[in-house]
């Protein structure tokens, strides 16, 4: 069923899902409802979509990629991009309030993101034109001239969390508008939202009719199929590494290449001759931005034994100063966990952590005065006397709570940083340059930030090693993920 096209509003409204360049209900008719997570308000339901929306999603992706999208010239790419760009821009604002509405995310940080996100349009913009593969000398006998192409894969199925629903659907979607791939995206059915008006601005902006696609659903129902349609060529997937274990497996029918930005427990190591003036407040916010659910959160704190205690000290007061509360309100640093299942399970872990003998310096609790009690709010919260063995020290939380041990030299630490079974980030804090140099190579992360932390750039390759993942976002390995590398041999004597 095909409803009319409507324009975007968070106002308890019912928001049909894209498919084919048209607003559409699901197969199944069957809705799911999105709330606030500062307030447990319902403030829209959207289909949920199923198995057959999925298939209906996949042709359409497939027609559009054989159509006319087909002969779109690398410079009317780029112009595509450039023209989402600049409509981002003009609706920023309401951008960044359907991310504070549906996630939780404080507006303030929503604002901050505009130039990562712009950017990041502009530099796939820049990338449609530099796509080129090489003339290659050869061995053969004759007169054979041999060179590659670079084509694109062809349907691309996304499949998003809810921690950075703008952010991650434009990291999707912007390297197949560069490359000449069309997309079916899966948003989170934790913030579905903000990817509708996303697709919305898009299809403003030009993209023609199924070049993106958004089926909204669960993870089973919807993300499920996706993976394991024939009809796909690839999925691109940021989530838990659990998930992306079972989409390994959903892929196998067709062999679809596959990329996976996955969990993680990074280590940040603070040295004794570190600034503390900065480190303190940098490796607070690598956990506690985003209230902890982030990939990158830097959530095992080592810090060097002769100022630890101060250390520790400093950033218990830094933690109890921030300023937590609804998203919407422009004071706010900390919003709320995203749903009561989440706040639940990072609950199973401040409960842990006090049972296995962490000492508890900041935050422990779940927030609740007043307007709090409605919503998913946890005071960020700082164990110190943790130990490597400590659940609290293994198992990605997504909640903010930082876990502060303390080592002796830089041997020992590098051996017990290493020693997880993710490889997502892993943050430095020294004013040594050997040690930073060191440290940066020894540590077996896809990102280290030495004296700065979450810094991210759409030219830079961003990306796992170990149980993190697979495949790189940012930088022209970006786009590698969505190209095809074909070799061709011609003979000319
Ligand atoms: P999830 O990984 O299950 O969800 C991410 C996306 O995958 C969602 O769109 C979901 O609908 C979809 N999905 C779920 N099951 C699927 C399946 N079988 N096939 C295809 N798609 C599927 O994560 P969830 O349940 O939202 O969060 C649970 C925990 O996972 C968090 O507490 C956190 O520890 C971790 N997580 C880590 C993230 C990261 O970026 N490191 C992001 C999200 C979650
Ligand atoms: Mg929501």
């Amino acid at each position: 069923m095909t409803v009319d096209q409507t324009r975007h509003s968070l106002d308890g409204r019912h928001r049909p899902m894209f498919i084919g360049g048209a607003w559409v209900e699901a197969a199944s008719g069957q809705t799911m409802e999105t709330r606030n997570p500062a307030t447990g308000e319902i403030i829209a339901t959207v289909p949920r979509g199923g198995k057959r929306d999925i298939e209906r999603a996949v042709a359409a992706a497939r027609n559009a990629f054989d159509g006319p999208w087909s002969r779109f010239k690398p410079h009317e790419r780029q112009k595509l991009l450039l023209k989402i760009a600049d409509l981002f821009e003009r609706h920023w604002e309401e951008i960044c309030v359907s991310d504070t509405t549906d996630m939780g995310l404080p507006i303030v940080r929503a604002r901050g993101n505009a130039n990562r996100v712009l950017g990041m349009l502009r530099y796939y913009a820049g990338m449609a034109t530099a796509i080129h593969g090489q003339s290659i000398q050869n061995s053969l006998a004759g007169d054979i001239v041999s060179y590659t192409r670079k084509e694109p894969v062809g349907v691309v199925g996304a499949i998003i969390p809810w921690n950075a629903p703008t952010a991650a659907s434009v990291w999707k979607i912007g390297p197949a508008l560069a490359t000449g791939c069309t997309v079916v995206l899966k948003p989170s059915e934790e913030a579905p939202l903000t990817p509708l008006l996303i697709a919305e601005l898009m299809a403003d902006a030009g993209v023609p009719d199924g070049v993106v696609n958004i089926v909204t659903g669960t993870g089973p129902e919807a993300g499920a199929p996706l993976a394991e349609h024939m009809g796909v060529d690839k999925i691109v997937f940021t989530g838990s590494t659990a998930t992306g274990q079972s989409i390994v497996r959903a892929s196998a029918g067709n062999l679809k290449r596959v990329s996976l930005e996955l969990g993680g427990k990074s280590p940040v190591i603070v040295c004794a001759d570190a600034d503390l003036e900065r480190a303190v407040p940098v490796a607070a916010m690598s956990v506690f931005a985003n209230s902890g659910q982030i990939c990158i959160a830097g959530s095992r704190l080592f810090v060097a034994r002769s100022i630890h205690d101060e250390f520790v000290a400093r950033l218990a007061a830094y933690a109890g100063a921030l300023r937590i509360g609804n998203g919407i309100d422009p004071n706010t640093e900390i919003g709320p966990l995203i749903s009561p299942r989440q706040l639940d399970r990072v609950q199973g872990y401040l409960r842990a952590g006090t049972e296995e003998g962490a000492r508890l310096v900041a935050g422990g609790n779940r927030l609740s005065d007043g307007a709090l009690a409605a919503g998913n709010f946890v005071a960020p919260t700082v164990f110190a006397g943790v130990s490597d063995i400590m659940r609290i020290a293994r198992e990605e939380i997504f909640g903010p709570v930082i876990s502060a041990l303390s080592f002796d030299t830089l041997d020992e630490v590098v051996r017990r940083a290493n020693d997880t079974p993710y490889g997502l980030a892993a943050g430095v804090f020294t004013r040594d340059l050997a040690t930073a140099h060191q440290l940066s190579r020894r540590l077996h992360a896809g990102s280290v930030w030495v004296n700065t932390y979450h810094a991210i750039d759409p030219a830079v390759p961003f990306g796992g090693y170990k149980m993190s993942g697979y495949g790189r976002e940012g930088g022209a390995e970006h786009l590698d993920e969505y190209l095809n590398t074909k070799g061709v041999f011609i003979r000319i004597d």
